[in-house]
């Protein structure tokens, strides 16, 4: 089996001596600047006054300095003198860097007036400048503004004033330079020098984890010599595992290639490439984390996985499909089965229609050629739904606005193919993208029918496609004109989109906010509820079981009345992405929020950052180390926060998969008790979370949000344990002792140990 992962943390560490003069130096120039909204061409000008403007804080989006809620055009400006030793003391001296930070979400930046770059691509300083920059990918907030002029470009004024002003467009939500770091510098040699172990991902074979990575002489007249090293040892233990070092000469254009070989142990290799340059004083290091996969790989005899219940509402379509595991064929039989339901034996999924309201009290079976396994279950059918939070696919991590029918599909098959809906994974959502755009008529058909655009032609195909397979079809769309993406959204067409979405067999609406912000009056509590509890009338008149989702970031505490205006669950903050900084404050500032959880009504910290995510048609391998993604599921699970996949399905490699399908971790996230963890323990470096499960047991999460592996001793009584516990190891799935009165663990950084303790 040839199956793969990479990810990496990239670490580039500039060794920059300081000696007199400074080599290579760097200036930062992320203070005084000057800030106003709207837009005016004379904005860009160097002789414009910009003294009456505001100051501005660099590493702070502007809704944090006083422009809450303001989408649209602003400015930034700033004077620098860039001084000519910037140049002198360079090792090149070829080209000049200019570093702006992040924007959110667009920018067109002018140096003295002339056009530089226009979201991270470098322009010529006759580029025709139009207003097109502003439709740009929406995940372009999240990417580095990195511009670079030829040293004897006139638009640089060395040893002068020079003023940098950016038109910055902000599209809905958070807006402005927001990072901080504005820097200037040469190009180093170092940016020549490629190392390619991104692209490239680790193989499992057998008792080792191979790959290929490659290193690369990008420049085309340099030859580049240095001292090149590769060290692999574990990340908890520090044995060595692999080495290698040698002269390196490369010449322009030149690349070499290697192939490392570890062995697969249970913890990460932490794998430092190095590259000293000769006579340049500088060097490059860049660090990664293998992947190694815990989750036991599940036998061939059959084992029912998911939730121990399941609701429904009384004489809607009813669709379950039983998950589980092991060899085909198989055959199901469920004990009990109430009036209007039906059973297909063969491929275990429940369809029909149940009229009375009631607890029913089942059991399900499943049968192979390698024997049979049941599990108690109840179906409730009542006024609630999602009675354990949602386990699923959504198109925006991965896909973004370039979603289509074919890739939803894809998704649905691979749920089936890879196995993840025999662990309990059940909903495919597509995400914004499938209305018509915001600049294409007609929007809805004479009636006021919403329209879809020519990537999804029949929704109601679509639908279809995904129920056959157990599935169920999930859809997005805003209270207001239009979605985050400019699309074509439900204001004043509320009932009638319900109603389509009905129609094409949707079972779960997100509902985002978005452009509502021109229709609210204010951001009070009544004006914020308000467009929440319309849809919830609306999807009440049609019959379905749509399970309610609500996004709008979290604002006025959304959590504290999500479960009024009759959602199912609600974001509880901004968007994630795949990097630590993301995951780590959503994931672990989840604080406070845990009494709103509960059967029926969750929060949601966001959709997962595993396996190849993009948000747009290039995609990428999660930037997460394995570590860290083992901490997003296990604190997922730990907040009943729902969980939906947002990467390409179909490029689902071995520790991604393995990673979704533990049945221990994923029953923590489905206990039917339905409780939030909270934190009992948070040191500067360790935080710990708690679960209550039902049946009187505990999951907890024992984390490392430090950068070096922690030896962290846990007292049964900071978790509330008196007298002895056992504890398993849930990603292990076996027994690793008891509690006496306190317990050792060794938590690799950005890590986790999860457990059960079992009283
Ligand atoms: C954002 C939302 C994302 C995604 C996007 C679509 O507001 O937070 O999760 O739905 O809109 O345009």
């Amino acid at each position: 089996m040839k199956q793969s992962l990479y990810f990496f943390i990239l670490v580039m560490i500039i060794g920059c001596q300081i000696a007199e003069p400074p080599k290579n130096p760097v200036i930062s120039f992320n203070q005084k600047w000057k800030f106003i909204t709207g837009d005016r061409d004379v904005y860009k000008s160097p002789e414009f006054d910009d003294s009456e403007w505001m100051d501005i804080e660099m590493d702070k989006i502007w809704e944090q300095q006083g422009y809450d809620p303001y989408d649209g055009y602003a400015w930034f400006r700033t004077r620098i003198v860039i001084p000519s030793y910037l140049k002198d003391n360079s090792f090149l001296q070829d080209s000049l860097r200019i570093f702006l930070g992040k924007i959110n979400n667009f920018d067109q930046s002018f140096l003295n007036g002339f056009i530089i770059g226009v979201n991270g691509k470098n322009m010529p300083a006759d580029a025709v400048l139009d207003t097109n920059f502003i439709h740009a990918p929406t995940n372009y907030w999240d990417l580095e503004r990195r511009y670079t002029l030829s040293a004897d470009d006139p638009r640089i004024l060395w040893d002068r004033e020079n003023v940098f002003a950016i038109r910055v467009y902000d599209e809905g939500g958070q807006g402005g330079m927001y990072t901080g770091n504005q820097e200037l510098s040469m190009t180093s040699v170092m940016e020549y020098l490629k190392f390619d172990n991104n692209n490239q991902p680790f193989d499992f074979e057998g008792q080792n984890l191979s790959k290929s990575f490659s290193i690369k002489n990008n420049s085309k007249s340099l030859t580049l010599n240095g001292y090149f090293t590769i060290e692999a040892r574990g990340k908890l233990d520090e044995g060595e595992l692999y080495h290698l070092n040698e002269n390196l000469t490369l010449s322009p254009g030149e690349s070499k290639s290697y192939h490392l070989v570890i062995r697969q142990l249970e913890q990460s290799a932490k794998i430092t490439y190095g590259f000293d340059f000769e006579d340049a004083n500088q060097s490059i290091i860049l660090e990664e984390e293998s992947p190694y996969m815990l989750t036991p790989i599940p036998g061939q005899e059959p084992q029912i996985n998911g939730p121990g219940i399941y609701g429904a509402r009384p004489g809607n379509p009813f669709l379950y499909a039983i998950p589980a595991s092991g060899l085909r064929p198989m055959t199901y039989q469920v004990e009990g089965l109430p009036k209007g339901l039906k059973l297909n034996k063969n491929n275990g999924i429940i369809t029909g229609s149940i009229k009375k309201t009631g607890i029913y009290d089942v059991i399900l079976k499943v049968e192979n050629d390698l024997g049979k396994d049941q599990k108690s279950f109840q179906i409730v059918i009542g006024d609630k739904i999602a009675l354990t939070p949602p386990l699923g696919w959504n198109s925006w991590n991965c896909w973004g606005l370039s979603v289509d029918t074919e890739k939803a599909i894809a998704s649905a098959k691979m749920f089936k193919q890879k196995g993840l809906a025999d662990h309990g994974w059940s909903y495919i959502n597509l995400d914004d993208g499938w209305e018509i755009p915001k600049d294409q008529e007609p929007k809805r058909d004479p009636s006021g029918k919403i329209l879809t655009n020519e990537k999804f032609p029949d929704m109601k195909a679509l639908g279809d496609s995904i129920h056959v397979l157990g599935l169920k079809f999930g859809i997005y769309s805003s209270p207001g004109p239009y979605t985050c993406g400019g699309y074509t959204a439900s204001y004043q067409h509320e009932l009638q989109d319900a109603q389509s979405f009905a129609d094409w067999g949707v079972d779960y609406l997100k509902y985002d906010w978005c452009s509502y912000e021109q229709i609210a009056n204010d951001h009070s509590l009544s004006e914020l509820k308000k467009p929440y509890f319309l849809m919830r009338d609306c999807l009440d008149k049609v019959n379905r079981d749509i399970v309610y989702s609500l996004c709008q970031y979290g604002m006025g505490e959304v959590w504290t009345w999500g479960e009024e205006v009759g959602g199912n669950l609600w974001r509880t903050t901004g968007d994630i992405t795949d990097t630590w900084e993301s995951l780590s404050s959503i994931g672990f500032g989840q604080v406070g929020n845990a009494p709103y959880a509960g059967p029926g009504h969750w929060n949601d910290p966001d959709m997962l950052i595993v396996g190849w995510v993009g948000w747009g048609p290039n995609l990428h391998p999660t930037r997460l180390t394995p570590d860290e993604q083992y901490t997003h599921i296990s604190l997922w699970s730990l907040l009943s926060a729902p969980m939906l996949i947002g990467c390409d399905l179909e490029r689902l490699d071995a520790f991604t998969l393995n990673l979704l399908t533990n049945d221990e971790v994923l029953a923590v996230h489905q206990d039917i008790l339905g409780k939030q963890a909270i934190p009992v323990i948070k040191t500067e470096t360790m935080q710990v979370w708690v679960k209550e499960l039902a049946g009187g047991n505990k999951a907890v999460g024992i984390f490392n949000l430090g950068d070096q592996t922690e030896k962290f001793n846990l007292l049964a009584e900071q978790i509330g344990i008196n007298g002895t516990a056992n504890i398993h190891d849930l990603w292990r799935q076996r027994d690793v002792g008891s509690f006496g009165s306190a317990k050792t663990f060794l938590v690799p950084s950005h890590g986790v140990v999860l457990i059960k303790v079992i009283p």
